[in-house]
């Protein structure tokens, strides 16, 4: 394992690989405790650096014999430790490389590198786990063609798998023993490197490619599980034809195979050929996967898979560089969800997604660019700036560029930088060249850390006819950047009329507003427009076109305005939750102070307009009934946060729409409890979502009526969905339907791992003082292991992530728990660990009381004697003053 005493690593100092690897023929004997590993390497000196002696790279490895050019290398010629493999004085020219290492998948609990998830044998390799396997230069500027062999035990694992197209297979003469050999023919790093082998069962399906190249499908899960399979295949179908019409790439091996495993450090990985996934994303049927569950499926499985070329066909040439990988592949994903359920839903669920993660990193001790400039442990940089902030990089440049410029700058990144480790500057450079424009300025996006604070007056003047709007951006300070520079910020606009007809766009100097997009680019900029008899309401940043936080002089009556008429779905959402996030912190300061809470029948009756609009999708007006969350209002305080004043707020006015509203949401809900039989689709989820919105908001108004319907509900469901919303609406009240709900989970689920996952979510997310004690409870459940981190995740995580009350417990008592499995899990799985870790990231925000409790755990943590380099990272980080 990697300790804390690395140096850290600076993009500043990047340099060329000295040595280039051409071929890597593996040979894994696979076994549960000693797997024999022989690494053939073909190394050759790279002509554009200099020369040097051989470094390559390991971890926790033992070298069990070493030979050059097919003979025994001296030891006084070579210097191997666990973690380095030296040759002072290597041949000037190519030569071959042999090493034989021997590690234990078994003992391997950090799960990265060779480890066994259950009994099946696989690998994790990003971004630094290849050195855990074998001696080699593992960084992402090394592309080598690798052969692997994979030999095992039939009865243990007789399924082999490998990275390319598989070339051989047999029987090992005389023994109990089988083998298979796989040669992927596209140069890759190592961290795309990866074998499988285990009992498995599998679905096989097939695709003919734009070309009419045909390509073996196929995905493996634990055996009787394959049915569970038949969505996700469905899923990867639908994301290779999307990504020939919306980009198009076709698919380049003769066949594409996906793996589910038990446990995984993430959610999934793109290995190339072979992508390993964490089970929860690809096993699904109407009884244990919500809704939820089968859009994160879809869209984990199509994320993966465009990494074939946003990452793997031009991979990364640093770890500096990683949103040129995920932040692009990402911003690939949502376009894909969009495309195949609602465009404005889904743009609506990215930026609460954004502002949940991504602005709370960007608030506090976490920040970082979108390419960091150092890290201590590169883990920790899979973060929700390089992915989400990543994203709306490359979102904004399609906004800046238009579609079809957008298409021009893409297409000439796959020609020009096909089979290469690329940088960022590379990436933009071919936007600019192919639609002829300088994006130097824009370049700040990703160097530059926090986030932009846009602030817009608008004047009218009815004699002139004219509309003013007064633009200006700041960027706050953030940890190692005092001072910041302008960037370029796409504000997509409308004028709406009282009519509720947007204005045509005309400036008074003349200038176009092209595709209703202003470009600011100064901290303070003027736009005058003309033709505007009366004055119109701004509808601003429509579509969220740009990742800013904006204020604006809107007045209530301003937002319910647009809120009813906005001809852009996305800001009539925004304009809700605008006028309910405004509403929810003058009642946190009011009672914060021990004055009454005020109430706002105005924001009441436009949430009633919305209800009423049929011409609404369903999953539309589910979302605008769904209050900012606790953390959403945590996040717009920025300071001196209680969670249980925010709360109380929270449930006032969940109360009050419930009350509001109650005849219309009891329609909504009778209208559409059909009993048609489960379809994962997203309207028959956009209705589902609707209903159970509108059930969670009775039960938090009158109580024991709905609480008997939810109970009902709960009882009579035919899908995880409804009977999951059931649940979670009456574990949210103390009532004696909830216990009887919570035993009858556990007995009906007990053998589905993943379905116990949300019995454990449930419990450790309910709001009140007796769920810490239940949580320590469950940890000594026999369902519960420290060792599977989606078990850790569903209760430790879900206790620090979801529960804002209880895990700012004013006595500490939270902070403690979270700490102490922290610290029981670091020597386990540091990666996991550290995650975990970030429930802190806001810690700063808090009121006083809490605040302290917050940093003396932190420095509980930091004091304790060993802590792997990820967690002293993460808690060095959080507890540094700038
Ligand atoms: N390449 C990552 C997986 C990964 C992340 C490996 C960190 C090693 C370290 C993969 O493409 C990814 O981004 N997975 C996400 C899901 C995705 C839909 C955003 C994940 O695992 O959370
Ligand atoms: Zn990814």
């Amino acid at each position: 394992m990697r300790t804390d005493q690395d140096q850290p690593v600076r993009l500043a100092d990047y340099q060329p690989p000295s040595w280039l690897v051409e071929t890597v023929d593996l040979d894994v004997a696979l076994h549960p405790t000693e797997t024999r590993v022989r690494a053939k390497l073909r190394l050759k000196p790279n002509p554009a650096a200099p020369a040097a002696p051989l470094a390559l790279d390991g971890d926790g490895l033992t070298l069990r014999s070493i030979k050059l050019n097919g003979a025994p290398l001296a030891a006084e010629n070579y210097a191997a430790t666990p973690d380095r493999l030296s040759i002072a004085q290597p041949p000037r020219r190519p030569f071959v490389l042999e090493l034989e290492t021997v590690v234990d998948p078994t003992a391997n609990t950090a799960l990265s590198g060779l480890y066994r998830a259950g009994d099946t044998y696989c690998t994790q390799c990003e971004a630094e786990g290849f050195r855990r396997i074998t001696y080699f230069p593992d960084r992402p500027d090394v592309m080598a063609v690798y052969t692997t062999r994979i030999e095992a035990e039939k009865s243990e694992a007789p399924v082999l798998l490998a990275n390319g197209n598989l070339t051989e297979a047999g029987d090992v003469a005389g023994t109990t023993r089988h083998y298979a050999v796989w040669r992927d023919p596209f140069p890759k790093p190592s961290y795309l490197f990866a074998l499988v082998g285990g009992v498995l069962g599998h679905v096989a399906d097939e695709f003919v490619t734009m070309s009419g190249r045909k390509v073996a499908l196929r995905i493996y899960v634990e055996p009787g599980r394959e049915s569970r399979a038949d969505f996700a295949m469905d899923a990867l179908k639908r994301a290779m034809r999307w990504d020939e019409e919306a980009f198009g790439r076709e698919y380049d091996l003769n066949i594409f195979m996906i793996v589910a495993v038990s446990a995984f450090n993430m959610g999934a990985m793109e290995n190339k050929g072979l992508n390993i996934f964490n089970d929860k994303y690809v096993l699904a049927s109407p009884e244990t996967a919500t809704d939820e569950d089968y859009a994160n499926i879809d869209g984990i499985i199509a994320h993966e898979y465009f990494h074939n070329w946003t990452g793997n066909r031009i991979t990364c040439r640093d770890w500096f560089q990683l949103c040129l990988k995920e932040g692009l592949t990402v911003f690939r994903d949502q376009e894909y969800t969009a495309d195949q359920r609602s465009r404005p839903v889904e743009r609506i669920s990215d930026v609460r997604a954004l502002r949940a993660h991504q602005f709370v990193e960007d608030a506090g001790p976490l920040a970082h660019p979108v390419r960091p400039e150092v890290y201590r442990e590169i883990n920790n940089f899979y973060t929700p700036t390089v992915y989400e902030k990543g994203a709306e990089i490359v979102r904004m440049l399609k906004v800046l560029l238009g579609a079809d410029g957008f298409r021009k700058g893409m297409d000439l990144y796959f020609a020009r930088h096909d089979g290469q480790a690329a940088t960022v500057e590379q990436f933009i450079a071919c936007f600019a060249k192919a639609t002829d424009r300088d994006l130097a300025q824009f370049m700040r996006w990703y160097r530059q850390a926090g986030t932009p604070e846009v602030a817009v007056t608008l004047s009218h003047d009815a004699k002139a006819a004219t509309c003013t709007l007064e633009i200006a951006q700041m960027l706050p300070a953030t940890p190692g950047q005092p001072v910041k520079e302008p960037q370029v910020i796409p504000l997509a606009l409308g004028l709406v009329a009282p009519d509720g007809r947007d204005l045509p766009l005309r400036r008074a100097d003349g200038r176009a507003v092209e595709r209703g997009v202003l470009v600011l680019t100064r901290p303070a900029e003027t736009f005058v427009f003309t033709n505007v008899p009366q004055r119109p309401v701004a509808s601003l940043n429509r579509g969220f076109s740009a990742p800013i936080r904006l204020t604006a002089n809107l007045n209530a009556d301003d937002l319910r305005f647009l809120a009813a008429h906005d001809s852009d779905a996305f800001n009539r959402w925004q304009a809700l939750q605008t006028l309910a996030v405004t509403l929810l912190i003058d009642n946190v300061k009011a009672l914060r102070a021990g004055q009454p809470m005020r109430q706002d029948a105005g924001f009441l009756s436009a949430l009633g307009a919305i209800v009423a609009d049929t011409a609404l999708e369903p999953a539309f007006v589910a979302r605008a009934l769904t209050l900012p969350t606790e953390a959403d209002v945590a996040r717009e305080l920025g300071r001196d946060v209680d969670p249980d004043a925010i709360f109380a707020a929270r449930n006032a006015l969940r109360t009050a729409v419930g009350d509001a509203l109650g005849p219309a949401l009891r329609d909504i809900y009778r209208r559409l409890s059909v009993s048609a039989p489960y379809s994962p689709d997203a309207e028959s989820a956009g209705r589902r979502n609707l209903k159970n919105v509108a059930l969670d908001l009775l039960a938090a108004s009158s109580g024991s009526a709905a609480i008997a319907i939810a109970a009902r509900q709960y009882a009579s469901a035919d899908n995880m969905t409804d009977r999951m919303a059931a649940i979670a609406t009456l574990s949210l009240h103390p009532v004696r339907e909830r216990q009887a709900a919570i035993d009858d989970f556990y007995r009906r689920y007990q053998v589905d791992p993943l379905v116990i996952d949300k019995w454990f979510a449930l419990q450790a997310a309910i709001p009140e003082a007796a769920t810490l004690d239940r949580v320590k409870e469950l940890t000594r459940h026999p369902a519960f292991s420290l060792g599977n981190p989606n078990r850790v995740r569903s209760l430790v995580g879900a206790f620090a992530m979801m529960n804002q009350t209880q895990f700012n417990r004013a006595d500490g008592a939270g902070y403690a728990f979270l700490t102490d499995t922290v610290l029981a899990l670091d020597g386990r799985n540091p990666q996991v660990a550290s995650r975990m870790m970030t429930a802190f990231k806001s810690w700063r925000a808090l009121e006083p009381g809490r605040r302290g409790k917050a940093e003396a755990e932190l420095r509980r943590v930091a004091a304790a004697p060993s802590l792997s380099t990820d967690v002293r990272d993460i808690v060095e980080r959080s507890l540094a003053d700038t």
